[in-house]
């Protein structure tokens, strides 16, 4: 039976209109993700928009509660019904019928379309309502309705939103199977599974917690369709039925072991947490640092490392993928579209992931080694920001030890990084937190004018004066530090990434400007006087020859941005960007380091662009256009209305306010100096241009006549070879000689005694040894790979060394023998070589003493 077609049609053939699932990402920024069926209706409940004709809905709508109120995260995997993504089925009156129609059409359709038995079935109504608690009377024996609180019967869809009392319909799977202490109504347990929410919508709920009556009663259901399958077709866990036991399946390929319901967590874990990762990647959210995409992220690595507890050391859930499409393609035919590509995104992710889970899970066993309750905060954010563990993944991998983490040390940890990361960029450059008469200023004065896109100089007006707090004061005397707001200005206030200017401001004499910044789009220079300064003063105003500079890296961050996108792929979006006169800094999403191939081919690319001299066009554009016509916005980023934007040709085209070259030629030339980490994800590349570039080289030509001044060669490589094979060789003797300088000489009847393992040509070692001293027996022996050489020499002393050799031969499995000053010898057993050493020792002991 298809449960989805069987519902949709129900409700269709009883006059409501079928509605297709909208997307996981609600339009509503008060909810996460859309969490219940009811969420696309929200504005009609509450009487936003007016009602729909007719006014009577049916849906099968993807859920996802991973986070906000409704968040079943933690329990994923551990009960028999709780997931991240599920569909539910539902239908909805706004203000048409109610709580009758309500319970008589979900009784109708339990009883009659899935043919539950009657007998298994049981209510819930909230204990104030009567009026549920009759109409159910009609339907069902009164023995089997049952009366709960708000707890488990009033819903609300989030904080704030449409709520109401609700009523259950639970289904018995049976004593038989189930008979824990919690498995009673109410309880619990898994016995009574709740299968359907009708929800009687009457209020609203705003921010303060007050509620009032929505426009007119209205109705809202859900029915967990996980839940219904496993009921039709006879199991006890949602896992066990055909929407994910295909899955489980595909794990234990995966694994080689046999999923077991008892010790099969993960394995829920995974199948579980391979359809939310799906659906939201095939609806456009990726993985990130924050919002929903983090909460991806999470849930991604919590399956991963669920797999690595299972033995899975390398990406596996990309591989899971096609059988969510298989399971679920049919009715969301998106998915196959998507397939290859959410493949591909989870990989990497995956990839990016792997390169950290080993050492963080190394991290977080020594400290479980210090752990007695609670788990440092501090190695909780270690794990987080250096090993991408989310705080959930470290506080799972605790629940299954009964452990806790602490939370409030993480989060102290948390805010002071995010603090420090606002102070490192420059964002938006608008001061609006600061106090001060910035209010006063705008209403006397209205925003002031920056004149700085084509002027470097002008002639202006002082409107105000500010003193370093920011408080408006009468004048500035030499010597002073303050702030000032000219009329028009050419000074750029630091923004977009681009550093304030700098300059000098001319009444009389040289006041110096030492920063320009933005507060409530007030844009103010902060000036270091050298006369008085007061309202309404005229002055003469330059702007830094050093904001020549400037413009050039931030072209070239353009240019920048443009080829990684090129060179490495779209998903490359900036995640902060800094533009000074000594260079730039430029952070972007990419999962790992570049190569050195891609540097340089971004390199090359960059200046490439230089090189073609394209003029820089800028238009005015309305937001919407821009972003239709392909320009690059950051995301998340407030724009006005009415946008700038920038182009290079077709090679860049970005919304920025910043102060740009006219012809890409000026930037000169372009050199990547640094590519690094900045966290999970994002990169960092720091690059200079034009004269910095000069002066950059110049100092490597400087550099090099050092290094060839003290090698005294024009051919630093060739000297450095030399040198490397000088080291080498002095290497080489030295080993030699502290080989030779292990070789211990024993005295015995004047008879200098040298018995020692020896690596090198044992024979002219023996020779060198002879000629040494005047009476010697010496026996050097070797073992290398699994065959033992040795050789004796003797000289003037009462031994024979072909005897010695051949009994020492003997002991180590082979022969031997020679002369009576030298013979050479050998064997297999290896093991047998101390023994062989201990026998000469003695032998030659007794024949000399
Ligand atoms: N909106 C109700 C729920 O999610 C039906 O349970």
């Amino acid at each position: 039976m298809d449960i989805r077609k069987a519902y949709l049609n129900f409700f269709k053939n009883k006059g409501h209109e079928v509605i297709a699932s909208s997307p996981l990402v609600p339009d509503d920024d008060t909810l996460l993700f859309t969490n219940a069926g009811m969420v696309p209706f929200k504005d009609i409940f509450t009487g936003k928009i007016p009602r729909p004709n007719p006014p009577i809905r049916t849906s099968c709508q993807t859920c996802i509660r991973a986070g906000g109120k409704h968040n079943d995260l933690d329990n994923v995997g551990y009960t028999a019904r709780h997931h991240t993504f599920f569909e539910m089925l539902g239908n909805f009156s706004f203000g048409e019928y109610f709580k009758n129609e309500a319970i008589a059409y979900a009784w109708e359709f339990v009883t009659e379309v899935l043919n539950l038995p009657k007998d298994r079935l049981y209510v819930t109504v909230h204990e104030k309502d009567d009026e549920a608690y009759e109409i159910w009377k009609k339907h069902i024996d009164e023995k089997r309705i049952y009366k709960f609180g708000d707890k488990d019967n009033f819903w609300a869809m989030g904080e704030t939103g449409p709520c109401g009392p609700c009523s259950e319909i639970f289904y018995d799977q049976g004593s038989e199977h189930f008979n824990s202490d919690e498995d009673y109504m109410g309880g619990d347990g898994d016995r009574f599974l709740e299968i359907w929410n009708l929800v009687f919508m009457q209020f609203f709920r705003d921010e303060k917690g007050n509620m009032t009556k929505l426009p007119k009663p209205s109705i809202d259901t859900g029915m967990g369709l996980e839940r219904v399958v496993a009921i039709k077709e006879g199991v006890y866990s949602n896992f066990d039925s055909s929407l994910f036991m295909p899955l489980i399946k595909e794990i234990e390929n995966l694994t080689k072991q046999k999923y077991e319901y008892e010790s099969g967590a993960s394995y829920r874990v995974i199948s579980d947490h391979i359809r939310a990762v799906t659906f939201l990647l095939a609806q456009g959210v990726n993985f990130d640092r924050e919002g929903r995409g983090y909460v991806l992220r999470r849930i991604l690595r919590r399956a991963v490392r669920h797999g690595y507890l299972l033995g899975l050391k390398e990406p596996f859930m990309y591989k899971l993928v096609d059988k969510v499409c298989e399971i679920m393609g049919s009715h969301y035919i998106y998915l196959n579209e998507k397939k290859d590509f959410i493949k591909k995104l989870i990989k990497l992710e995956e990839e990016r992931f792997f390169e950290t889970i080993e050492a963080g899970t190394q991290l977080f066993n020594t400290e479980l080694e210090n752990t007695k309750e609670i788990f440092s905060g501090e190695i909780a954010f270690k794990l987080y920001d250096t090993y991408g563990f989310p705080l959930d993944l470290t506080a799972d991998m605790l629940r299954e030890l009964n452990l806790k983490v602490d939370e409030t040390k993480f989060d102290e940890l948390m805010n002071e990084q995010k603090n420090r990361s606002k102070k490192s960029w420059k964002g938006s450059g608008d001061r609006s937190k600061q106090s001060g008469d910035f209010k006063d200023l705008l209403t006397k004065f209205g925003k002031n004018k920056f004149i700085g896109y084509e002027n470097l100089t002008s002639n202006s007006k002082i409107l105000a004066i500010l003193d370093e707090n920011f408080k408006e004061i009468n004048e500035l005397k030499p010597n002073e530090t303050g702030w000032i707001m000219l009329d028009n200005t050419p000074f750029y206030a630091l923004s977009g990434g681009q550093c304030g200017d700098q300059g000098e401001i001319y009444k009389e004499n040289k006041n110096e400007v030492l920063d320009t910044q933005k507060f409530f789009d007030l844009n103010l220079s902060k000036i270091k006087a050298n006369e008085i300064l007061k309202a309404n003063d005229l002055v003469n105003c330059k702007v830094s020859p050093s904001r020549e500079l400037i413009k050039r890296h931030h072209s070239a961050t353009h240019l920048l941005h443009a080829a990684l996108r090129e060179v490495l792929g779209t998903h490359v979006t900036q995640a902060g960007s800094s533009v000074e006169v000594d260079k730039l800094r430029f952070d972007f999403t990419h999962p790992k380091a570049l190569t050195s191939d891609e540097i340089k081919k971004i390199e090359d690319l960059v200046n490439r662009e230089i090189f073609l001299a394209k003029d820089s066009k800028i238009e005015i554009m309305n937001i919407d256009d821009a972003k239709k016509s392909g320009a690059i916005a950051l995301f998340g980023e407030k724009y006005d209305s009415e946008v700038r934007v920038l182009s290079f040709g077709d090679f860049s085209k970005e919304l920025c306010g910043g102060t740009h070259v006219k012809n890409s030629a000026e930037i000169g030339s372009f050199i990547i100096l640094k590519e690094s980490g900045v966290s999970a994800g994002v990169r960092r590349i720091e690059a200079i241009c034009s004269s910095e570039v000069l002066k950059f080289t110049n100092n490597l030509r400087k550099d090099i006549a050092l290094i060839n001044d003290e090698l005294k060669t024009n051919e630093p490589l060739k000297a450095i070879e030399r040198l490397k094979n000088e080291i080498k060789e002095l290497k080489n003797e030295l080993k030699n000689r502290s080989n030779e300088s292990k070789l211990e000489v024993l005295q015995i009847n004047g008879v200098n005694v040298i018995i020692s393992k020896f690596n090198g040509d044992i024979k002219t070692k023996i020779d060198e040894i002879k000629n040494s001293y005047e009476k010697v027996v010496t026996l050097l022996i070797n073992a290398k790979d699994d065959k033992i050489t040795l050789a004796v020499g003797v000289k003037n002393a009462p031994i024979k060394a072909g005897d010695l050799v051949k009994e020492v031969s003997k002991i180590l499995g082979g022969n031997g023998g020679g002369r009576d000053d030298f013979a050479t010898g050998g064997g297999k057993n290896l093991d047998k070589f101390e023994d062989g050493l201990n026998f000469a020792k003695k032998y030659i002991k007794e024949k000399i003493l």
